[in-house]
């Protein structure tokens, strides 16, 4: 079937299109119907079915004759590790370490956090829940104690399952310490943590309440898989919203694996036995769908790699590992590409290797420039495939179904909707928009399969935030329009979440921290263009009145403060002192239009604006740290 033909089938029967998608997944209990939409707005999936996630991704391709194929490659340029799993491993290893929680009491619904980085056992820990029907949050690990404090604060984990380090190239980051400080601001606390040890850095363990992870599980019953209702969530994956409080994006149990099945092998073309690598980080929604479960589902081979696209310990280290691998379909974001490709402009690197077996490179994350784009066509000659999606949906909103036909790529666009979503540009009245015209992009509701039900412990704030501003639609938060052929092209947040090397962050959380220190009387963050990140974090500092401290010394003191509240992966390293900021005669910050300055483009003076004055003021202060270059008012 062409790509119109499966989508005419998802629209002219929906609930026969995903009955059928369902079929691919094992049941203990098959669901009664597809959608449940008794509780409309908020949908739900398959949820009278049961169902085991890690049944799905592990043991069912063990009896089906797969337990010799390798499950889970570890690929560390830093350590120089390179270690395959087995999915007969893999059971044994996860109905260990789930029997070992089992006995300390983690049970169905219970939450616990996994704080790790890219090593086997982190997919381990995931599904070592999974097994039990417990609800697993991964959070990222460059973030810092006080942004795991908030998480743990909001899920309230029985257990913390971390590492004792992880390894970014120029340093060791010490997770144990970043966790006991998290606990220590934490209001909750866990029951107990259990804590790999690797060989780079043991950690001291806190006697009673921490566990080695080997120790822990000595002796111990293996745990079978508990099935769970469709409807039971697998997990919680906090991400950036307008404010410091991140949201808890629910996915619920039957709907994730049926859409993700679906999407291995109709967006991503893969099948049992085939090698996929996304090279995220499990701490992302692409690292929960595309690392860890989407591949296992399919009875692929993943790749959890730890190391970056340049400097460990050179520009060809994706193109090593997928010729080694073999690897058949490679997932990146746009920043890993640009990267590379500042490193190695005319493809060097990547001639030295051979990528027989590499049949396409998926995009997302961010914008896919068109250079970048071009770059990677002429160097691989495999379609290079834009796909956009968030956090919130789990899987692609818009892709090029390889799995199904190869569409034309278009420059610039992530091509086309996905069964399931029913994309429309609106205008501010809430009325879809012809062809070629920008809008926000909204999806019809209900959502598909896989996409979040609602925010952890906060529907209002979920339906707030998606739901209300266009009755009837889920608010995407990204702006863009359609063309003709109905191809979608994402061009902006409409909201004040910035994208830094393929990392969704909150300003309104930069500014939370900035407020903070005692000399800031007022403050903003815009993302301001960046040609390697996309975009990076700018801040502007008002200062109270009677501070007679040097600027620079406070700058410093703001750029320390965002990276020990939120964490490196903030990225916050530029930040400006000025006099006032520019608003609108009703107080609100004329963000876009410091965007617009910043980057040297030229704006239109806001009618509302109640002070043009302070625009050249802003331009004069971003000159004094090399920024706004030829800014114009026109
Ligand atoms: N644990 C701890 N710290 C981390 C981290 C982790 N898992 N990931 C990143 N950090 C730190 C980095 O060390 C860096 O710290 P520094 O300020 O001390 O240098 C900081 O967070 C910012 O990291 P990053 O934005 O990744 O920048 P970088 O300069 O280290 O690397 C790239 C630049 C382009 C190589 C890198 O951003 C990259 O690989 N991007 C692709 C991103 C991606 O795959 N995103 C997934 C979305 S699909
Ligand atoms: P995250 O939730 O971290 O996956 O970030 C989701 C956001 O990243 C989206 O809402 C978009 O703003 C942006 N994004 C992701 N993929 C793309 C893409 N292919 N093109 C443009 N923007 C994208």
């Amino acid at each position: 079937m062409s790509y119109k033909e499966v989508y005419a089938a998802w629209q002219a029967n929906p609930e026969a299109f995903w009955m059928q998608a369902a079929e691919a997944i094992d049941w203990e209990e098959k669901p009664s119907k597809a959608l449940f939409d008794d509780k409309a707005p908020i949908y739900e999936w398959f949820s009278d079915g049961m169902v085991n996630a890690c049944w799905n991704a592990v043991d069912r391709h063990v009896e089906a004759g797969r337990g010799d194929q390798i499950a889970i490659q570890h690929e560390s340029p830093i350590t120089h590790a390179t270690k395959g799993i087995t999915y007969a491993e893999l059971q044994r290893r996860v109905a260990s370490l789930a029997g070992a929680l089992r006995m300390r009491g983690v049970e169905k619904g219970d939450r616990v956090i996994i704080y790790m980085p890219m090593i086997p056992e982190a997919l381990e820990a995931m599904l070592a829940c999974a097994r039990l029907g417990a609800v697993h949050s991964v959070v990222f690990g460059g973030f810092a104690a006080h942004e795991l404090a908030v998480r743990i604060d909001d899920c309230t984990p029985k257990a913390i399952i971390a590492a004792s380090c992880g390894l970014e190239p120029n340093r060791v980051v010490h997770y144990k310490p970043l966790l006991d400080e998290a606990i220590e601001i934490a209001a909750h606390k866990p029951e107990f943590c259990v804590i790999f040890q690797r060989e780079q850095e043991v950690a001291k363990l806190v006697e009673g309440r921490d566990f080695s992870w080997h120790g822990f599980q000595y002796g111990v019953k293996p745990a079978e898989c508990v099935p769970v209702e469709g409807n039971h969530p697998a997990y919680i994956l906090y991400t950036s919203g307008t404010t410091g409080q991140p949201k808890g994006v629910v996915r619920h149990t039957g709907g994730h694996l049926v859409a993700l099945q679906w999407s291995m092998k109709n967006v991503y073309n893969i099948d049992a036995g085939d090698r996929f690598w996304a090279a995220s980080d499990v701490g992302w929604v692409v690292g929960h769908s595309y690392i860890c479960y989407g591949p296992l589902l399919a009875g692929a081979t993943t790749v959890v790699f730890e190391g970056k696209p340049v400097g460990t310990p050179h520009p060809g280290v994706f193109w090593r590992i997928i010729q080694n691998q073999r690897i058949k379909s490679f997932f990146t974001a746009p920043t890993a590409l640009r990267a590379i490709k500042r490193e190695d402009p005319d493809g060097e690197w990547i001639r030295r290797y051979k990528a027989h077996e590499l049949q396409a490179i998926y995009l997302a994350g961010e914008r896919a420039d068109p250079d970048t784009i071009k770059w990677a066509q002429k160097h691989f000659g495999v379609p290079v495939i834009d796909h956009w999606w968030q956090t919130e949906t789990g899987w692609a909103i818009a892709a090029n179904p390889l799995g199904i036909e190869e569409l034309p790529v278009k420059l610039g666009s992530p091509s086309v909707p996905m069964p399931g979503y029913d994309v429309q540009v609106l205008g501010e009245d809430g009325h879809p928009l012809p062809a070629g015209e920008l809008g926000a992009i909204a999806i019809k509701l209900p959502l598909p399969p896989g996409t979040l039900p609602t925010l952890w412990n906060a529907e209002e704030r979920y339906l707030k935030s998606y739901l209300t501003t266009f009755p009837g639609y889920y608010e995407t938060g990204d702006a863009g329009m359609v063309d003709e052929d109905g191809y979608l092209y994402i061009m902006a947040r409409t909201d004040d979440v910035i994208n830094v090397a393929g990392h969704r962050l909150s300003t309104g959380a930069m500014e939370e921290v900035l407020a903070s220190h005692p000399d800031v009387a007022e403050c903003a963050v815009i993302g301001m263009s960046d040609k390697l990140k996309g975009q990076a974090p700018l801040g502007f500092l008002c200062l109270s009145a009677g501070v007679n401290r040097e600027h620079a010394e406070i700058v410093k003191e703001c750029v320390a403060l965002v990276r020990e509240q939120i964490g490196p992966v903030a990225a916050f390293k530029q930040a400006v002192v000025v006099d006032r900021l520019p608003k609108t005669r009703s107080g609100k910050i004329l963000r876009a239009t410091m965007v617009k300055i910043a980057d040297g483009e030229s704006y239109k003076m806001p009618a509302t604006i109640d002070d043009p004055a302070i625009l050249d003021e802003i331009r004069v202060a971003l000159k004094s740290i090399g920024l706004a270059p030829e800014t114009q008012d026109c």
